[in-house]
């Protein structure tokens, strides 16, 4: 059987989309986009058939669809999920899973009581990086994670300059918010522990400096709004005795674009990176997976070979968001991650505005 898939939103990612529902099997019937334009070039870019302006009219004239992936900014993820949840369709949404921890509950509980898959795009669990060491891990390889460091620092990476990315009301903030994978693949390494205490603080530096643009051709909006941070920095602990910090930036003062979790647990070390190449997208990217260990009383680097994925997980993370609806796979995120990781999030701005620790 393959099921019916309709999308909502034709920007950048939707192409990634597109190729991993295919690769599983699914019929990706319907696009809609608030943009006419945006969604019939898309619709013949992708060979779908149909073109709506809404996800109301989409579910309304196609009773047969049976999932929804949502690929628009990220103040929508929440109004779409909901409303096709409710409609009795499964749901893929990108990440972040909404714009605050009460929305990803709302999403959670709908998609509980509607009996729906609802899963996020938390790509980079899918690289073939993250498979490997999730190998190690759940092998015993690695012991218990007692602690780990999230990063993803830019140098000069401002998704232009007003659009929504750059708009609170819109986005929900800046890097934090945005690049919260490498929190979120610390997070599942460690087993998503319950978090206990936080402390963060933002930064604005660069916000409006055009120098710090990133090289994505995403246009600036003139006379927008640039009301998000540049960049985060925080500690969580967590019940159990863990224990993560996490560097995100749009723009500092750092060497090069690093995107990577390290971890040290009891038996082993590890680290999952990629350092962005020179030409600003992923071809010339260097990517790392390594583990650091003690044998017969030697140190031991272990280089961990898997094959190259440009696409960071993407195309295999839609793919498996079809087979677990299709029930041939288990899910690679839940909405329970979601929320924790949304609730992390929420806290480090509220410890960044109120300069104070905060409890969860
Ligand atoms: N997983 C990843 O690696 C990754 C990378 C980039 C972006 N994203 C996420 O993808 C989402 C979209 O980002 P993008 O860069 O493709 O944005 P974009 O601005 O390029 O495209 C968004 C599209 O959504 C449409 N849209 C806006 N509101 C809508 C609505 N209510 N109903 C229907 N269509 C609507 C717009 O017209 C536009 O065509 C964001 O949530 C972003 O965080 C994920």
């Amino acid at each position: 059987m393959s099921i019916k898939i309709g999308i909502v939103g034709a920007g950048g990612m939707t192409g990634y989309h597109v190729a991993g529902f295919r690769r599983a099997g699914a019929d990706i019937v319907a696009l809609a986009d608030v943009s006419d334009t945006a969604a019939k070039r898309a619709a013949a870019k992708h060979s779908i058939g149909r073109v709506f302006g809404s996800l109301q009219a989409m579910l309304a004239a196609m009773p047969g669809l049976d999932a929804v992936s949502i690929i628009v900014p990220n103040k929508f993820h929440a109004p779409l999920a909901l409303q096709a949840l409710r409609a009795g369709r499964h749901v893929f949404c990108e990440k972040p899973p909404a714009i605050n921890a009460g929305e990803v509950r709302q999403l959670r509980d709908a998609a509980a009581k509607a009996k729906r898959v609802l899963m996020f795009n938390f790509n980079n669990r899918a690289r073939p990086e993250s498979y490997a060491m999730m190998n190690y891990i759940r092998g015993g390889a690695v012991g218990a994670i007692n602690t780990c460091q999230a990063k993803w620092i830019r140098r000069a990476g401002i998704p232009g300059f007003g659009g929504w990315f750059t708009t609170k009301a819109l986005s929900g903030g800046g890097p934090l918010i945005d690049l919260l994978h490498m929190m979120d693949l610390g997070l599942y390494f460690m087993g998503y522990p319950e978090p206990a205490y936080m402390l963060a603080r933002t930064y604005r530096d660069h916000i409006d400096n055009k120098a710090f643009k990133g090289p994505w051709g995403i246009a600036d909006v003139p006379r927008g709004v640039t009301d998000v941070e540049a960049a985060a920095h925080g500690f969580v602990t967590f019940k159990g005795g863990q224990a993560m910090s996490f560097q995100v930036s749009w723009a500092e003062m750092v060497q090069r674009e690093e995107v990577s979790v390290a971890f040290q647990g009891a038996k082993a070390g590890g680290l999952v990176r990629r350092f962005f190449g020179t030409d600003g997208v992923d071809q010339t990217a260097i990517d790392a997976c390594e583990l650091y260990t003690l044998e017969h009383g030697r140190m031991v680097n272990r280089a961990v070979t898997v094959p190259a994925d440009e696409t960071m997980g993407r195309v295999r993370s839609a793919e498996n968001f079809v087979r677990v609806v299709e029930g041939e796979e288990k899910p690679l995120n839940t909405p329970d991650e979601a929320l924790t990781l949304m609730r992390i999030v929420d806290g480090a701005y509220k410890s960044a505005s109120t300069r104070r620790p905060v409890t969860f």
